[in-house]
């Protein structure tokens, strides 16, 4: 499951609610990130009370093992598959000249990225998979797309050898609805919804299966119909603290209704709850969700 959209939304705490969850319910979970060398701070991490997640997958709690997918990483994986061996592609990764050309070409980034996922998905525990469910936290919307475009790009590119193979098997992978899917999480104000129309489009075109979309931070409106219209001249007239507030549950309706005029995917509302135990209670409201009725009519 790749948790995407546009930052800030709150892509990371969906990762960590869903993940408690499912391991709650018994499943055996990875939780990832795209990370960037020199990340010394994750506020994914943190949800385990860890600064960072390690660098290849290491237990967190019961059920969930976590890594972060790091360019440099994936490509010494990657080389380590070619060469068969780890001091030959330790040596060949530690080699300036290498180093400089792997920076420099963004597809080699997620070509990395890319790689390091493909060896979480082959693990094995047994004859079976090590991880049930693979949970990334994604980079916000770009680099999303430059991932998930990745193997077609590449392999226009590369159509043979070792890359292209990888390619092909991650693409198998991705590209199937039944093993893999993207969820975006938008929040009900007009930015946010508007790059989530664009974001379900643009993983189209990379023939990313789209799960449905989570409309985060759903506000509770306190006044009746019948406040809001006697409070309604008041708050226009008046530039009163409190007014931007007062409209937001109204914002947030509009913003829904929008989206759900745009899409037929499943969307899901997940309300504002208070930070003190946010990701527990956010697991609870997931472990009950059903999607909104389809307007009337069809989406
Ligand atoms: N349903 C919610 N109710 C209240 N606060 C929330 C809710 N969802 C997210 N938040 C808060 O919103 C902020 C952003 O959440 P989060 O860090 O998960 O977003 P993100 O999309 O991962 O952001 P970034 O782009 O920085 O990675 C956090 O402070 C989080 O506690
Ligand atoms: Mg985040």
């Amino acid at each position: 499951m790749l948790i995407t959209g546009k930052g800030g939304v709150g892509r990371s705490v969906m990762t960590a609610a869903l993940a408690k969850l499912a391991a709650s319910r018994g499943r055996r979970v990875l939780v990832t990130e795209v990370g960037d060398e020199g990340d010394d701070y994750s506020p994914l991490a943190r949800h385990w009370s860890r600064e960072r997640l390690p660098r290849l997958p290491e237990p967190l709690e019961p059920n969930v093992h976590g890594c972060v997918l790091l360019a440099r990483t994936g490509q010494e994986l990657f080389l380590k598959s070619v060469l068969r061996s780890g001091t030959l592609a330790r040596a060949a990764i530690g080699s300036d000249a290498l180093r400089r050309l792997l920076s420099a070409g963004p597809s080699f980034r997620e070509m990395g990225v890319f790689f390091q996922l493909l060896t979480a998905l082959r693990e094995k525990s047994g004859d079976q998979p090590a991880h049930e469910l693979i949970l990334i936290d994604m980079p916000a919307t770009g680099h999303t797309l430059s991932l998930t475009g990745l193997p077609e790009l590449l392999l226009r590119l590369v159509p043979g050898g070792p890359i292209a193979a990888a390619l092909k098997e991650g693409q198998g992978y991705l590209n199937d609805p039944k093993q893999a899917s993207a969820w975006i999480i938008t929040l009900p104000e007009t930015l946010p919804v508007s790059e989530c129309l664009e974001l379900i489009d643009g993983l189209k075109k990379t023939k990313m299966p789209v799960g449905g979309v989570v409309v985060n931070r759903m506000p509770s409106d306190p006044f009746s119909p019948a406040e809001r219209e006697a409070l309604a001249p008041l708050v226009d007239r008046h530039a009163w603290l409190g007014r931007e507030l007062f409209k937001k549950p109204l914002v947030a309706h509009r913003e829904l209704a929008r989206l759900r005029s745009h899409t037929a995917l499943p969307l899901f509302v997940t309300p504002e709850l208070p930070h003190d135990g946010l990701i527990a209670a956010l697991s609870r409201v997931l472990d009950t969700a059903t999607p909104l009725p389809q307007p009337v009519g069809g989406g």
